[in-house]
């Protein structure tokens, strides 16, 4: 009797045992929020500038430099942990076509409140692939609603900053969003590209404050080159308004409004409201804008000077993008040398 009582007594405490951890598990997996590092980093436009502050990437003499944007990964813990893995296989059959020497990701790396699993596990495969990437946030990387995911914008700064090949960094607290950064191309100690990286918001507009930001960081670049504007792209996730126009004059025949390669859309072309971000981007020598968020679409239009790509989506598509007529699978290739650039879509092939 005192034997089947011990066994009962076991077998309890390790029923009890067993709820607990699943518990934990549960709460600190997908319930318990994050707030992550809160860290006062204001930015004044009277601020001195530091060129030594500024990531860089060094591009070899005579070759392009490529990169490959990956468009709206869009991970999720709960739903997607099964299609990780052909994500992941999508993702580095893309890398080995492209041959990249930086990776950018233009928003929406994961889409719902799960987050904390598809994050971590999408940095640390990132990393092994030993490539500088560069992410921005989408509209939904911290939830589906504002910040409302298991891991706010502040713990997604953290992971993104502690990625051994990330360049991401969370920069000034005062732009109205995180997640806004430069990084620099050099090609042999000069700077040849400038890369601004910036958090374009959920259904909002690139703040007056981001814009004053950038225009102050190119002013700074310039001033470093001997008084030389060096040409910029700009990686952000909601389309601007000029995409839409650009793709109504290309339809209707403008012969101002110039296709590089083929134009896909097939999916709404709202964008963003605006403030005048085209014009100040054009102002700072801006030559290329890479955006993501409306998977059906895929093009690079040259309009006014600029260059807009709608970057293909990446991954899983998921619902309405199955079909066929949505389908557009793959990433964006963009490679630069001198003043050539060229941009193209690589579509998945597994
Ligand atoms: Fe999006």
């Amino acid at each position: 009797m005192a034997k089947k009582k011990k066994v009962g007594i076991i077998l309890l405490s390790s029923f009890l045992t067993l709820a607990l951890v699943c518990f934990l598990a549960v709460y600190f997996l997908f319930l318990h929020h994050y707030r992550g590092s809160q860290i006062d980093n204001p930015w004044r436009e009277e601020d001195d500038f530091s060129i030594s502050s500024i990531a860089t990437v060094e591009k070899r003499e005579g070759e392009p430099f490529v990169i490959l944007n990956l468009a709206d990964v869009q991970l999720c813990d709960l739903e997607d942990l099964f299609h990780l893995n052909k994500t992941k296989e999508k993702i580095t059959d893309l890398l080995e076509r492209a041959h990249p020497d930086l990776i950018t990701l233009t928003g929406d790396q994961t889409w719902s409140n799960e987050n904390l699993i598809s994050l971590k596990s999408l940095l640390y495969w990132l990393d092994s692939f030993e490539i500088p990437y560069a992410p921005v946030f989408g509209n939904h990387d911290c939830g589906n609603e504002k910040d409302s995911a298991v891991l706010s914008r502040a713990a997604c700064c953290d992971l993104y900053e502690a990625g051994k090949y990330s360049l991401f960094d969370r920069g000034p607290s005062n732009l109205g969003s995180l997640g806004n950064y430069v990084v620099n191309v050099t090609e042999n100690g000069k700077i040849v590209k400038t890369l601004y990286f910036l958090d374009s918001g959920e259904e909002e507009r690139i703040s007056d404050e981001q814009i004053s930001w950038m225009k102050w960081h190119a002013e700074g670049v310039k001033a470093t080159q001997g008084g030389e504007a060096v040409a910029g792209i700009c990686f952000f996730h909601l389309p601007l308004p000029e995409y839409r126009e650009a793709y109504l004059r290309y339809l209707a025949g403008d012969a101002s409004v110039e296709a590089l390669g083929e134009v896909y859309v097939t999916y709404s072309l709202s964008g963003s409201e605006q403030n005048g971000f085209f014009e100040a981007a054009k102002e700072v020598g801006v030559t290329d804008i890479v955006c993501g968020h409306q998977h059906g679409n895929c093009f690079t239009l040259k309009y006014d000077g600029v260059r807009l790509t709608f970057s293909l989506k990446t991954g899983k598509l998921g619902g309405t993008y199955e079909s066929e007529e949505f389908a557009l699978d793959g990433a964006t290739c963009i490679s630069f040398d001198g003043d050539s650039t060229k941009i193209e879509p690589i579509f998945s092939e597994k």
